[in-house]
């Protein structure tokens, strides 16, 4: 074997380890809603309240999450924590947030409804 050829045997295996990670990680977060109940404490504050508009450093409207898709809303969060979407105050709550916690809020924010019990209306 060539040291050209060697080199891409290389590169293709450790991509192929890579891809092999990257989704053994996925495959093993699953949301689950009522550990997710557990984790909302810190952003009831900002997404219970209805009509909710943060005062600083502008004027936002903070959006609903209940009923919104799960998927979306994890999606959301890795986008926040990675930096793609930007919005400062939910950077630094998404950045403290394990993969484990975004599938498991997501989850619980998915699962809610206008007739849900505790967190109505959000
Ligand atoms: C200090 C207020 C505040 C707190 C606390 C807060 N958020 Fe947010 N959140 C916002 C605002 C404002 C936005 C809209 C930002 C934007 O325009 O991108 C937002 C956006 C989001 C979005 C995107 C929604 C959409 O419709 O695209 C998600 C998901 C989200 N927050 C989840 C959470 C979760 C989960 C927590 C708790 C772990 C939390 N937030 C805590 C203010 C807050």
């Amino acid at each position: 074997m060539n040291k050209f050829v060697g080199k891409h045997v290389v590169i293709a295996a450790l991509s192929v380890l890579a891809g092999y990670v990257a989704s053994a990680q996925a495959a093993d977060v699953v949301g689950n809603a009522k550990a997710g109940q557990g984790k909302v404490a810190m952003c009831i504050g900002c997404h219970g309240i209805p009509e909710y508009r943060t005062a600083y450093p502008e004027v936002f409207r903070v959006p609903k999450l209940g009923g919104q898709n799960q998927q979306y809303l994890e999606n959301a969060l890795h986008a926040y924590k990675k930096g793609d979407r930007h919005f400062d105050t939910m950077h630094a709550i998404a950045v403290t947030l394990s993969d484990q916690d975004i599938a498991d809020v997501a989850a619980y924010y998915a699962a809610q409804n206008a007739a849900s019990k505790n967190n109505p209306d959000k």
